[in-house]
């Protein structure tokens, strides 16, 4: 859903500048400033324009700073915009910062008919709802207690089963559901799998990139107030995790590593192997091309099928554009959902390696046992270097290759723990 057509949440270039006062009084005295300024701009959204279609699950990643709470502060109705449209069609329900729209001095009830009725229901109405809302927040007796005495979890239990219950159109959620526990975090995600089945509209913040690519359709990546990407979970995760790592994955980036030559020495090239995912994701800043990976079993050729608690060995070839003191090769293992099931690197495995010169090729050979249940895995593979506390990436290829894990039928999960079972002392003396 892009372009605008039947969307529930519309945002056309939005602007929102802070104002930001050395000193608090400040504020109050710039009125009487006769035109000087006693603030300074802080620009938090810069020109942010999407839509959002009805039924859609929205994750919003971002690194700290970059603008997300305000976004969705402003979609809410909270917060104004210094410029830009907003339109969002039907009744929304937020979970913004813990504390706001709660009453600290009321009972967890008392808010709860406090919170309906700010979202539009009236007594009766909530109270029909009471059971549920009390339900799905599971506290006991604590909704007696005034909620200054809630704990954090229990505070966004609480909030999340009013604003999940009320029946909204468009349920906005801004990390709340990061200080609940693991199963209170699936009972809500299930809770947005029944709203979307019902057509409503789900757009979530999270630093969690499991639960972008597990639970939405589609991510938005914001950075220095701007959306830089909006797409594929997996292939913003990408982005994000890049960016978290300090990598720069900036479009002038990408096309550095497309702007690569071509033609390596080697025989081989990684886009001409079987297995190889043409929606790769690269970048990287070049200098250095990961031309060339092979999965084989330890002597044979490259092969993608292989029965769990096997030895493999994976041959990744890289070659350098530029002189590269301290080259490092990687690799991560994850699922197809995009879950990390492992990831290692030449610095962590060897006590040193070779610098390369222009022109020099370098091979590296991981040997891995493949402790994984039956499925299909992923590759991501990179090619690094180490510049004092910094790893710069020059050719960093995700998703790029997939393999296959045969496993005995009787067993499930990604890990293989090798369970073994004996009959205990009860069970021998029947
Ligand atoms: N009331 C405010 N006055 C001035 N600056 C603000 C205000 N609120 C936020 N900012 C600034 O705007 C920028 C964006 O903040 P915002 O809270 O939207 O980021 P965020 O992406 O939600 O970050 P986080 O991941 O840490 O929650 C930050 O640089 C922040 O310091
Ligand atoms: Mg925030």
């Amino acid at each position: 859903m892009r372009d605008g057509s039947a969307s529930v949440i519309e945002v056309v270039d939005l602007r929102k500048i802070y104002r930001i006062y050395r000193r608090p009084q400040d504020r109050l005295f710039q009125a009487f400033a006769r035109g000087k300024q006693l603030y300074r701009e802080f620009q938090a959204l810069d020109g942010v324009s999407f839509a959002v279609g009805r039924g859609e699950v929205v994750g919003i990643l971002g690194r700290n700073g970059s603008g997300k709470s305000t976004l969705l502060q402003i979609l809410v109705g909270t917060l104004g915009a210094s410029s830009g449209q907003v339109a969002v069609r039907g009744r929304v329900a937020a979970l913004l910062e813990l504390g706001a729209g709660f009453n600290p001095e009321f009972s967890g009830i008392e808010n709860v008919f406090l919170n309906a009725a700010i979202l539009g229901l009236d007594r009766a109405e909530t109270e029909a709802r009471l059971a549920e809302i009390l339900a799905f927040a599971d506290i006991g007796d604590f909704v007696h207690q005034p909620v200054k005495t809630y704990s954090s979890g229990m505070y966004v239990r609480l909030a999340f089963a009013v604003a999940a219950c009320v029946d909204p159109e468009v349920l906005i959620v801004d990390e709340a559901l990061a200080v609940g526990d693991v199963k209170f975090q699936s009972k809500c995600f299930r809770r947005f799998e029944e709203l979307v089945g019902r057509g409503k509209t789900i757009l979530f913040v999270t630093h969690s990139v499991e639960q972008v690519v597990r639970h939405c359709g589609r991510a938005l990546l914001m950075e220095g107030g701007r959306l830089i990407d909006d797409g594929e979970p997996r292939q913003i995760v990408n982005r994000y995790v890049d960016l978290l790592l300090g990598g720069d994955a900036s479009a002038e980036a990408a096309v550095a590593a497309d702007a690569l030559p071509c033609v390596p020495r080697h025989a081989e090239r990684l886009e001409l192997r079987a297995g190889y995912c043409e929606t790769e994701y690269r970048w990287g800043e070049g200098g250095a091309e990961l031309f060339d990976a092979e999965l084989r079993r330890p002597g044979g050729g490259h092969e993608l099928s292989y029965r769990t608690g096997e030895m493999i060995e994976l041959v990744l070839r890289g070659r350098f554009l530029r002189a590269c003191h301290r080259p490092i090769f990687g690799v991560y293992v994850k699922t197809p959902d995009g879950i990390t099931v492992y990831g290692n690197s030449s610095r962590n495995l060897l006590r040193e390696f070779p610098a390369a010169d222009v022109g020099d090729e370098r091979e590296v050979v991981f040997g891995m046992r493949l402790h994984l249940g039956a499925g299909s895995y992923l590759l991501s593979l990179g090619l690094a270097e180490e510049e004092g506390a910094d790893v710069r990436a020059l050719d960093r290829r995700y998703d790029v290759l997939q393999f296959e894990v045969h496993a005995p039928p009787a067993a499930v999960g990604i890990a293989d723990l090798q369970a073994v079972c004996r009959i205990g002392v009860n069970g021998d003396e029947k």
